[in-house]
């Protein structure tokens, strides 16, 4: 049997338990996350178990990063599930506020990382990495943690936070953790319930396709050729194709022609459900 996890909802009740740990000589590490827990999330409080003496999880399904028509309401939300997960895997608090204790009556402040965010997944998704950078500037704050451990699975987003902690000054290492998937490649997203069984059955051409990308433009094939050619696989699949994108590893501006260091990033719709991944160039391991 497992103990259950501590639960606080408040900045008031989390600042003396992170300061004591402090007092204590501890080292803290924060995962900040939306709840529905997967192999993927628990990956990241194991990383952060080996970097830092304590891990706080945040779970915080923020409703400034999603669209109108997103599906914030339809977001999978089960904290009894989620906290068993989170301590089992060994996650020492979990921080959970509501949406009034996040955005109290007359907040007002937004953080915006400027050029990083505008295309891509931002393209597709106006003001969502606001939303992101402004509940991760406030978690960051709200915990003051040592470290801070976000997954590749959200490439654009992990070089977003990286800028904002760098251009704010935000006294905090971030720590990029690689990407879960399941056998048959398909990257874990809590996003995956929505598919249909047909649909499940595509959905690992994603991976795949990209993967291809990866090895195609290490063997010397231009990237606009690849990205084409892609494009054209994952549409006859079936999918609705928001980009495949061969861009710079750190700045994310695009590349042409024959590349030798890329991230090769894609998102795409299978029915109603938007599915994001992303490999490097040359690939590891
Ligand atoms: P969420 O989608 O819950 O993801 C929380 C963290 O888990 C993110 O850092 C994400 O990149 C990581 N993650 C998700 N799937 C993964 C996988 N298959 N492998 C490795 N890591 C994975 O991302 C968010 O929440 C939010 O935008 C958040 C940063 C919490 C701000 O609200």
């Amino acid at each position: 049997m497992t103990r259950a996890i501590h639960i606080v909802r408040t900045v008031q009740d989390l600042r003396p338990r992170i300061a004591a740990w402090r007092q204590a000589g501890e080292t803290v590490a924060l995962v900040p996350t939306m709840g529905a827990i997967h192999a993927g999330h628990l990956s990241l409080v194991t990383l952060a178990k080996d970097k830092a003496d304590r891990v706080v999880t945040s779970l915080f399904v923020n409703p400034l990063q999603f669209g109108p028509r997103e599906d914030f309401h339809a977001y999978p939300r089960d904290e009894a599930r989620d906290s068993a997960a989170l301590a089992a895997a060994g996650s020492d608090l979990l921080y959970a506020p509501d949406a009034g204790e996040m955005y109290p009556p007359g907040f007002s402040t937004k953080v915006n990382v400027g050029d990083l965010t505008e295309d891509l997944c931002g393209a597709a998704r106006p003001n969502h990495f606001d939303g992101v950078a402004t509940v991760v500037a406030k978690l960051l704050l709200q915990c003051a943690p040592d470290k801070a451990i976000f997954g590749e699975k959200d490439y654009q987003q992990l070089l977003i936070i990286r800028r904002l902690v760098r251009d704010l000054n935000i006294p905090v290492e971030i720590i990029g953790a690689p990407i879960v998937r399941e056998d048959d490649g398909l990257a874990l997203s809590s996003r995956n319930a929505y598919l249909s069984p047909d649909e499940r059955k595509i959905a690992p051409l994603l991976s795949q396709t990209i993967h291809d990308v990866a090895v195609d433009l290490a063997g010397g094939r231009g990237a606009d050729d690849a990205v084409v050619a892609a494009r054209f696989k994952l549409e006859a699949a079936g999918f609705r194709v928001d980009y495949v994108a061969v861009r710079d590893p750190e700045t994310l501006k695009p590349l042409y022609g024959p590349v030798k260091r890329a991230r090769v990033l894609a998102a795409v719709h299978l029915g109603k459900t938007r599915l994001i991944d992303n490999v490097p160039v040359p690939l590891a391991g």
